[in-house]
């Protein structure tokens, strides 16, 4: 994309015909209505002489309680300021402050709207939904005894619990997986190249697919759902049904792009990103289920010696309900370990050993000086351009704003594949702007991302408005069958018929795995 090219207008919560309208109206107030019970139930946790904290947990309830109301009275979206939010420094300090380094180009931003656009309902969708989730987790911030609370934790840890059946299922997978992996290794002989990579390549694919429908368990868009309900997203008969679910499927550039780099590329020079280590990035989206999918990609990345390095990039603060922060990863650790935790009934001693199996092997490769593991593991990463209002290409932030500059640099210089997963991560991507649906991906995503080899793919699947990289008329089909679903479902009593025809983009039953950069 040249600087000259005129970019689309972003989608914004007033557009009728867009998830933003809905998203705000109802989803969001009991997003907020949510965070404060899990507070008032920490507050009535607290010991009583504990005056301190429960005077202050009050006080941010009450900051919520006001969120929710500006919200839903559609008032101006005030920047942020000692008087916008009680507690909070004075503007000077904030740059020298990695907490609120980001805050003044939220400030920046909310400034430039056009000022028919500044209240929370007819705000930009994308814009305004992180400054809601960045000032939610900012009274926290700013309190002394409630700093790293993480309000949304309870939530993540109960929709895991319910994930049990799909969890076992995987663990039981894996756990056989890597005994053939194992046996690989022990044949490096027998086997043709050929045979190898061929193999290498179909569990590749197999663990894509795993971790690209593991987000469909997203806590933010199941605030309807019961948590039995999960367990129907997960699991590989889904999976299967869902293939044809995948509207653009990109992972053959995907698979290319990391056997390049890996061990078993003999024939060509590995061009890899010009680093001294090649890895394998994950731009993580949520907690439980999903974050396990992707961990077990991970794990075979890993063992099968595709990669000696996945680095993982969670969130530092808490983000659009589900995303992994840094003490997820390590609780999900923990919770595959404890017996409690999955409770596995009857004789089935093969589960208990399986979630123990991979429980043992994610401590092994995240503790990177443990010596029974020769090559590989997992690290941690975090940066605060992650929970940015910024879209990820230049042309949608001022140079270096966020963070951005230094985020994209290591990873051009590092990583063979850095892996989007998620809605949100799509969104930022592309912008949040109103693409045609035929735009070609690579288009969309914009040049800067990719000067300097940056190879990136994402999963994601579909709960937004924008999607590109669709075959001219596949749109209007999917427009179509999702009308007469919903009109058959409601007896032919619909009520809008636009919002029902794009349902489909935001009903996370379609998919797409979309790869931009070198095409090996
Ligand atoms: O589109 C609905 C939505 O909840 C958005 O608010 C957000 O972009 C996204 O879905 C969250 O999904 P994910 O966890 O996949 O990023
Ligand atoms: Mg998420």
């Amino acid at each position: 994309m040249s600087s000259s090219t005129t970019l689309p207008p972003p989608y914004y919560n007033s557009d009728k015909s867009s998830f933003a309208y809905v998203s705000a109206r109802e989803r969001w107030p009991i997003i907020l209505t949510q965070a404060i019970d899990d507070v008032s139930r920490a507050v009535g946790n607290v010991s009583s002489e504990n005056t301190g904290k429960i005077a202050e947990g009050k006080e941010i309830i009450k900051e919520i309680s006001a969120l929710l109301y500006d919200l839903d009275h559609d008032k101006l979206i005030t920047p942020f300021s000692g008087e916008t939010v009680k507690g909070l420094a004075s503007i000077d300090s904030w740059e020298k402050n990695p907490l609120f380094v980001d805050l003044k180009g939220y400030n920046k931003d909310l400034d430039k709207l056009d000022s028919k656009f500044k209240t929370w309902l007819k705000a930009p969708w994308l814009f305004s939904e992180c400054f809601l989730y960045r000032k939610l987790g900012l009274f926290f911030q700013v309190s002394k005894y409630w700093k790293n609370y993480d309000f949304f934790e309870a939530s993540k840890t109960n929709a895991f619990k319910s994930s049990k059946e799909g969890v076992i299922e995987l663990a039981l997978r894996y756990k056989k997986l890597s005994e053939q992996l194992t046996n690989l290794e022990k044949q490096d002989n027998k086997i043709s190249e050929e045979d190898k990579k061929t193999f290498l390549e179909e569990l590749f694919k197999e663990f894509v697919d795993i971790s690209l429908w593991g987000n469909a368990t997203d806590l933010s868009l199941l605030t309807n759902m019961s948590l039995a309900d999960i367990k129907k997203l997960q699991g590989a008969e889904v999976r299967r049904k869902n293939e044809a679910n995948i509207l653009v499927n990109d992972v053959d550039f995907a698979w290319r792009s990391v056997f390049h780099d890996s061990k078993y590329n003999t024939r060509q020079q590995k061009s890899s990103a010009g680093g001294s280590v090649s890895s394998v990035d994950i731009v993580l989206d949520n907690a439980g289920f999903e974050l396990f999918t992707d961990l077990v990609f991970a794990l075979f990345l890993l063992d099968s010696k595709l990669t000696s390095r996945v680095v993982l990039h969670p969130k530092s603060i808490p983000w659009f309900v589900s995303d992994v922060l840094p003490h997820d990863f390590v609780n999900l650790i923990h919770q595959l370990k404890d017996p409690k935790f999955f409770v596995i009934e009857g004789k089935n001693a093969e589960h208990r050993e399986a979630l123990d199996f991979i429980s043992d092997k994610l401590n092994i490769y995240y503790d990177g000086n443990n010596r029974e593991v020769s090559v590989g593991k997992i690290e941690i990463r975090t940066s605060p351009f992650w929970t940015t209002q910024y879209g990820f290409n230049d042309e949608l932030r001022e140079n270096g704003a966020g963070g951005g500059d230094e985020v994209w640099k290591l990873l051009k210089q590092t990583s063979s594949l850095v892996v989007f997963k998620g809605d949100l991560n799509h969104r930022k991507l592309l912008g949040d702007l109103e693409w045609e649906r035929t735009t070609p991906f690579e288009k969309a995503v914009g040049s800067s991302l990719n000067k300097g080899g940056l190879r990136l793919v994402t999963f994601r699947t579909i709960k937004a408005d924008v999607v590109v990289g669709l075959p001219t008329g596949k749109e209007k089909e999917l427009n179509e069958e999702w009308k007469k679903k919903k009109k058959s479902e409601s007896n032919g009593k619909t009520k809008d018929d636009e919002y029902l025809e794009r349902g489909w983009a935001y009903s996370g039953k379609w998919a797409v795995i979309e790869y931009s950069g070198t095409k090996y």
